[in-house]
């Protein structure tokens, strides 16, 4: 893997509060890695020191085997910061020009606009006086302008729409087939699950899990089996099964909770129940997120 990012052992304290404790990971040109976790576990500040915002109390961050703060550096990254804040006076057309004046090889205007979901009227419009869901495709199309390898993002879809978030992601997508390099953070897990390719779950300004989504639902503890059965029929022959953790009803399916789903399944066939439109339940994101990021130790 080609790494265009690194954190080696990074540290953020402020006066009386670690923010972000010990964390190391590599990043490959191409990837799409979404930020995860609570309120207050760190993303923000991580990102903050990628960009160079910040500068980390201990250990080491390389971006294109550079230094966060260096000029080849800065003509590569593009991002949106949580914080919105845009230049006052100006409309938004002279904005994008002026923005992409500063990039060695800027992104067409043209092509920014049709990515970002400007309109005429947007263009024509002072940036202090766009809505706030206007203000966020302004602030995408500013992360654009500089035709960036690597874009980070933070909660870029807070406040937007259906149609600007759904267009949002459609251009995600198509970046990451022009192999761009993606970060983002969201609260909104069914964004992560979809878009991402890799997922680092923050907690208390630690990583508790990085993998894929599929990989962070897995370390559920408790997966499950569904399926339909005559609402008559006795489960008593299955709780005699050690490996079943609990059974119960819901919607007229039962679910059979347990560690191995594949064992359920010759259960259920050996005891003859006559079970119908068998499910493997694989667990949401937001439950691996539930017992990952909980007071739940073991659940780490
Ligand atoms: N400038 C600062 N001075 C003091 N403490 C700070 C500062 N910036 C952040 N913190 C603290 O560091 C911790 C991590 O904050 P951070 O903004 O990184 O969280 P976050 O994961 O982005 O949260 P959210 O989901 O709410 O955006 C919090 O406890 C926060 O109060
Ligand atoms: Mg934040």
């Amino acid at each position: 893997m080609n790494a265009i990012l690194t954190l080696t052992n990074v540290t953020k304290s402020f006066q009386h509060k670690t923010a972000v404790n010990n964390v190391s990971f590599s990043i490959g040109q191409g990837e799409v890695v979404a930020i995860l976790g609570p309120n207050g576990a760190g993303k923000t500040t991580t990102i903050s020191m990628i960009l160079g915002l910040l500068k980390p109390t201990a250990g080491e961050i390389r971006l294109f085997n550079l230094e966060p703060h260096e000029k080849q550096v800065r003509e590569k990254i593009g991002t949106m910061l949580q914080e919105v804040s845009v230049m006052t006076g100006l409309k938004v057309r002279e904005i994008l020009q002026l923005i992409r004046s500063y990039y060695p090889k800027p992104l067409d205007l043209e092509e920014l606009i049709n990515l970002t979901g400007l309109t005429e009227q947007d263009l024509k419009t002072r940036a202090e006086k766009l809505s706030g869901g206007q203000k966020r495709r302004l602030s995408f199309a500013l992360a654009l302008a500089g035709n960036p390898e690597l874009i980070i993002f933070d909660e870029p879809t807070v406040g937007m729409d259906i149609t600007s978030r759904n267009r949002f992601w459609h251009t995600v997508r198509a970046l990451t087939e022009q192999g761009k390099t993606i970060i983002f953070s969201t609260h909104y897990l069914q964004e992560a699950d979809d878009a991402a390719d890799r997922i680092f779950l923050f907690k208390d300004g630690s990583i508790v899990a990085d993998g894929t989504p599929q990989q962070i639902k897995a370390r559920i503890s408790k997966q499950s089996v569904s399926f339909i059965v005559d609402p008559e029929l006795s489960l008593e022959k299955l709780y005699l099964h050690s490996e079943i953790d609990d059974i119960y009803r819901k919607d007229n399916r039962v679910y059979v909770q347990s560690t191995n789903t594949d064992r359920v399944l010759e259960l259920i066939f050996q005891e003859k129940i006559g079970a119908r439109d068998i499910q493997i339940e694989r667990g949401k994101l937001e439950e691996a997120f539930e017992q990952l990021t909980g007071n739940d130790k073991e659940a780490i």
